[in-house]
């Protein structure tokens, strides 16, 4: 591959031209092929090129709908964005077992966001919490003029404190913003205040008086939100008679599903191998959701990790009780989402999303996620425990094969027929067609 000066100016169809040229044979091909892509209406495409830099075409994804989730009462159809097979069959699957059930019971504990301004500072600390508390004030009314909005909507500033870590890094401390965005996520209006209480405090500190020459110098490392949101948390869950569950557990009894799925959770709950593997499958519910409203599915990734390995050990995110012939399965996890701001309103699927949503506010979306991840983790965990995860994955993957293999209509029916009992493999499908 060749460098390239002046690419970002280069228009699509040049920066096509130029990466086809750089490649040979079938790569290059498909690059030629990137206009296949584009959305027919200009307007359209020309949003979605402005999303990112050095946009060449869209990459798509599959947007299903998992109807049937009854949340604090009402039902909702819920949009997911996601490119894994069975994982939308199993959220409606176990929306659709829940409905039945009392639904499920959402709950949102605090929604507090993190910023911070990391700034180095050398000298006498007392003096610096004095000043810090004499001005605590003029740091907050400093940044009236960014937080006005968002006080009008009940939102803003909750609190600001100066942490002292001078004990960890040298010399180095933060001031530590904790805001209440209402439905926005809030990073842009977290960023500004950051950046600007820096400057006010930069700027006071080196007018005091108080301080030394050396100590009227501030330096700044950076401003910037906190993605770890443990106070930004919802929990959210489902409780059956245990025999209920034998409806849901295929050939194997209530109780004995209800012990093993238990057992299950409680192996993520000890061992982080597993762990990490179980919480992904409530990610792969969470995510579709956080990717068809359009919020950022890393900062909610990042998150969910470190908040599962709070307490120094990663763990499961979910958890079972099995309390007095009732199952109980529940979820607490931390999601800084917005309903409004960002792409929520500019991707026309974000905002579609949202409309079959009805619109809901962001504590209302984290209750829908959170469901969304608790019902796909009950999915994942009972094709575990009960029939193996391949069972569901090969009846895809043998489609899938059939098509790669251009089997017919009649071959394909006769083929599911076949591989009912039989393990499907690429070599198994072709023997098959080469004979049917
Ligand atoms: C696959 O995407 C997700 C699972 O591995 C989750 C789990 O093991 O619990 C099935």
């Amino acid at each position: 591959m060749n460098t390239v000066s002046g690419f970002s100016k280069m228009t699509k169809e040049q920066k096509i031209e130029w990466l086809s040229l750089q490649l040979k044979g079938d790569a290059s091909t498909l690059v030629r092929n990137m206009p296949h892509y584009w959305h027919q209406d200009k307007e359209v495409q020309k949003r979605f090129d402005e999303f990112s830099e050095n946009t060449l075409t869209n990459y798509n994804l599959p947007f299903g709908l998992a109807p049937n989730f009854l949340i604090n009462g009402k039902v909702y159809a819920v949009p997911m964005v996601i490119e894994e097979s069975s994982v939308v069959a199993a959220a409606s699957l176990g929306a659709k077992f829940w409905l039945e059930r009392g639904g499920f019971k959402a709950n949102v504990l605090s929604t507090t966001k993190v910023g911070q301004v990391h700034f180095q500072w050398q000298g006498d600390k007392e003096k610096l919490q004095q000043y810090f508390v004499e001005t605590k004030e003029e740091l907050l009314k400093s940044v009236t003029h960014i937080t006005m909005n968002m006080n009008q909507r009940g939102g803003g500033i909750k609190n600001l404190t100066l942490i002292d870590m001078t004990d960890k890094l040298e010399n180095y401390y933060q001031l530590k913003v904790e805001a209440e965005t209402c439905n926005a996520m809030g990073a842009n209006f977290i960023n500004s205040v950051l950046e600007e209480m820096a400057k006010t405090l930069k700027e006071g500190i080196s007018k005091e008086p108080r301080f030394t020459n050396t100590e009227k110098e501030m330096h700044v490392i950076m401003c910037i939100l906190s993605n770890y949101t443990p106070e930004c948390v919802v929990e959210c869950s489902v409780e059956c008679p245990i025999e209920d569950l034998g409806t849901f557990a295929g050939n194997m009894p209530a109780q004995e599903f209800a012990e093993k799925f238990a057992t299950a959770v409680r192996i993520a709950e000890i061992d982080p191998n597993r762990a990490v593997t179980h919480n992904k499958g409530i990610m792969n519910g969470v995510d579709a959701v956080v990717i068809a409203t359009g919020n950022d599915f890393r900062a909610i990734e990042a998150c969910a990790h470190a908040y599962a390995a709070r307490d120094g050990q990663y763990r499961s995110l979910s958890s079972v009780s099995l309390a007095g012939e009732k199952f109980k399965f529940s979820i607490k996890i931390p999601l800084a989402i917005g309903t409004v701001g960002g792409l929520t309103s500019l991707h026309p699927l974000a905002k579609t999303s949202l409309a079959i949503l009805e619109n809901p506010t962001a504590p209302e979306l984290m209750q829908i996620m959170a469901a969304v991840g608790l019902a796909q983790n009950f999915g994942a965990v009972k094709s575990l425990v009960t029939t193996g995860i391949q069972k569901g994955h090969m009846k895809l993957h043998l489609l899938n094969i059939f098509k790669q293999l251009d089997a017919t209509n009649e071959q394909i029916e006769k083929g599911k027929e076949y591989f009912s009992d039989k393990v499907v493999s690429f070599t198994a499908v072709r023997d098959f067609l080469k004979n049917n």
